[in-house]
């Protein structure tokens, strides 16, 4: 007797039903016709394991136009107003904005969730409110908490001493950005203490690395040698990375065999890469998204954050990853049979795989969390962003969309239409 039985789940390898007992997933095969105390027909829809967005950050969130829009839309401007948001929120503030948007997250099918938290205020408030969000969320999400000197490690005189606090205080993975550092000599510097910092406590590091335009910004370089000089390797992500954009090929080729050397993981955030980079360009204007596909193709675990939303550095976004998804196939120009798949890996199990999920994935023995879309296929997910008809958690539905395919009308005739050519329904 299951206490779930998905039917007709249309997974990668086919039509499957799905067996749930105790929260995890006891049989994958086609026709079970064991008992259920609750079964659902998944009607031949494309069944996922949840999306994973492995870049966030929750403490800015939702606090569009809190004091102030961003009239500009720029990165200096967002910047400003964090600056003068900070000081004004409280533990309520921050607990309350952070809890709203983890609910658009499970209505997305978002279940995977890693946050940086800014220690750079000395009453680490953001860091409280989110280990208590962590805690109230844990039945439903996974959160990772990176702690983030946000106005740099070194240039912020007391960012050690609050960093050390916040990983005492039950902060997950140890944050950085390098290249906000004074020099390229501070930004090195601080690439080193954290690394040593996170070896000492054998914690994950997951550093805002490179985020500019600048073709000299190489401290994904250092991160990698680190990396390695520690015995780190697996366990060590750059998120944005996008001066790589800009870099010199001959450079490149030499960094991606170190970064491959160094089992570096890379987090590209497609939205705001594309509208916060470039910014310095008249025209041609650099795009400013890190080299996806050749990560990708050099064997390198690439994944594809939302970093912001409705917050003082992007104004738009409700958390979708195929939004993200999307945007990264076409900023990337990834539109290839595999590519395609490989981008709609970059929200799902690539994510998962950087923040060390256990239990992740469709399989017997694993955790029953599941998302039944309104579609057939992962190229038809990016395509049409379908519904999230069932969100499931540890064999529990937490969120549901109904369907809704419009119907037009025309010389009297109705016809549903659901975007999908005759051709290639299944
Ligand atoms: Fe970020």
């Amino acid at each position: 007797m299951f206490d779930l039985l998905i039917k007709n789940a249309r997974l990668q390898q086919g039509l499957m039903d799905i067996g749930i007992k105790d929260g995890k997933i006891k049989s994958l095969r086609r026709n079970i016709d064991t008992e259920a105390t609750v079964e659902i027909d998944a009607e031949g829809n494309f069944v996922i394991p949840p999306f994973v967005d492995p870049h966030f950050h929750l403490d800015a969130t939702l606090s569009y136009g809190q004091p102030r829009v961003n009239q500009s839309g720029t990165l200096l401007e967002g910047i400003e107003i964090w600056g003068e948001l900070k000081p004004t929120q409280t533990i309520e503030d921050f607990r309350d904005r952070a809890l709203e948007f983890c609910r658009w997250s499970v209505a997305r099918g978002t279940l995977g969730l890693r946050s940086h938290v800014d220690i750079t205020d000395d009453r680490l408030l953001a860091v409280e409110a989110l280990l208590d969000v962590r805690e109230t969320m844990k039945p439903y999400m996974d959160i990772q908490l990176v702690a983030f000197p946000q106005d740099g490690f070194l240039r912020s005189p007391k960012s050690k001493e609050n960093l050390l606090r916040a990983l005492d205080m039950g902060v997950d993975v140890v944050g950085g950005i390098p290249h906000f550092e004074r020099t390229m000599g501070e930004g090195g510097n601080s690439v080193r203490q954290l690394c040593e910092i996170a070896a000492d406590k054998c914690l994950l590091v997951d550093m805002h690395c490179d985020e500019s335009d600048d073709p000299l910004s190489r401290h994904i370089e250092s991160l990698s040698a680190e990396t390695m000089r520690l015995g780190m390797q697996g366990r060590v992500t750059g998120s944005h990375l996008t001066s790589m954009h800009s870099m010199d090929n001959y450079y490149v080729s030499k960094l991606m065999p170190l970064m491959v050397e160094a089992q570096m993981h890379v987090v590209a955030n497609p939205l705001i890469n594309i509208t916060l980079q470039g910014r310095h360009d008249s025209y041609p204007k650099r795009r400013g998204m890190t080299r996806v596909k050749e990560l990708f193709e050099a064997g390198i675990n690439v994944a594809f954050g939302h970093d912001c939303v409705m917050d003082p550095w992007y104004s738009l976004g409700s958390h979708d990853m195929l939004e993200v998804a999307g945007m990264g196939l076409h900023v990337g120009q990834m539109t290839g049979v595999e590519q395609i798949q490989s981008c709609f890996d970059a929200v799902t199990k690539n994510g998962a795989e950087i923040m060390k999920l256990e239990g992740y994935g469709i399989e017997p023995g694993n955790d029953a969390n599941l998302v039944i879309l309104d579609c057939k296929s992962a190229f038809d997910a990016i395509r049409l962003r379908p519904a999230r008809l069932k969100v499931i958690r540890r064999g529990k539905v937490i969120a549901e969309t109904q369907k809704s395919h419009p119907t037009v009308i025309l010389n009297g005739e109705t016809h549903e239409v659901d975007f999908v050519p005759a051709g290639m329904k299944v």
